[in-house]
């Protein structure tokens, strides 16, 4: 048995390659404050802990393979909060951003925001804006930060706008919805991951998560690292997709094609 000194503590631990990536990982990033709480400290010491972890997920999801990224940060609901949490989580987004924008521009991270700015406090919409407008061109990874968001409200807007629109009730499919919506050019989530063992969506993406697997953990968001992540594609490799297919039907699709055409399949 080997004893772990300080420094290879410090060394990522060598981990199995992933037979199949998910292309877009979307994380609830639940239970900061019932990890402080345990701690006997104040939520926001939480929400502290809560972003710096999410430092260490970015990087994971880059070394993994993710392509896109999508955070909940706060929620339409969340403003229903004790005004000064409310406060706190809008001053810690805005340190984020000033903190860690150059480090996430070099690192090739192209930010984008889902949810409304409009009503946000005018300096921290500014940055947010920045945020995205800076890194606009890269593109080793879309971090998708929904910060004000909500699902329901999200297709209010998107109805709201193809009205606008004058499209015809005819001409109005789900393509047209699934357009209209923020996350129009980017594929829907084939993961979600929800931490601190809650079994909810919470408005999450409730359009785009039609069809996108579930997972959750009894870990609290701050506690949720490299490891756990990595625990969670691996249990996304091993799940069969089924889009309301069978099992067989699908088996057969991902059957080598060859032996599929000789009528062995
Ligand atoms: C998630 O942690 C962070 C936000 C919602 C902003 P919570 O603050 O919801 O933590 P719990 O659920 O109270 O433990
Ligand atoms: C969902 O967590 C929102 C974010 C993680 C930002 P909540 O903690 O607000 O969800 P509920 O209220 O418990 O469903
Ligand atoms: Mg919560």
């Amino acid at each position: 048995m080997t004893v772990l000194t300080r420094e290879s503590q410090r060394e990522p631990q060598r981990l199995l390659p992933l037979e199949k990536a998910p292309a877009h990982v979307a994380i609830i990033m639940d239970g900061n404050g019932r990890w402080a709480r345990r701690r006997g400290l104040p939520r926001t010491a939480g929400h502290r802990h809560g972003t710096e972890n999410l430092r260490q997920i970015i990087r994971a999801a880059v070394e993994f393979g993710v392509r896109i990224l999508t955070i909940y940060a706060f929620s339409t609901e969340n403003w229903s909060r004790p005004r000064r949490e409310v406060m706190l989580l809008m001053r810690i987004l805005e340190m984020v951003i000033d903190r860690e924008l150059q480090e996430l521009h070099d690192e090739g991270v192209q930010i984008r925001h889902i949810g409304e700015l409009d009503g946000i406090e005018k300096r921290l919409a500014r940055k947010m804006a920045e945020a995205c407008a800076y890194t606009r061109d890269n593109n080793r990874l879309i971090l998708n930060v929904a910060f004000n968001y909500g699902g329901r409200d999200e297709i209010v807007r998107a109805v709201q706008r193809i009205v606008e629109a004058g499209i015809a009730a005819r001409d109005i499919n789900e393509a047209t919805i699934s357009d209209y919506l923020y996350t129009s050019d980017l594929p829907d989530p084939d993961l979600i991951i929800r931490t601190s063992g809650e079994f909810r969506l919470s408005n999450f993406l409730i359009w785009q998560g039609a069809y996108s697997e579930i997972y959750t953990t009894e870990t609290y968001w701050p506690d949720f690292d490299r490891l756990a992540f990595h625990r969670a594609l691996t249990a996304y490799g091993k799940r069969q997709r089924r889009f309301g297919k069978t099992g067989e039907q699908i088996e057969a699709e991902n059957r080598p094609r060859d032996f599929h055409e000789n009528g062995q399949g």
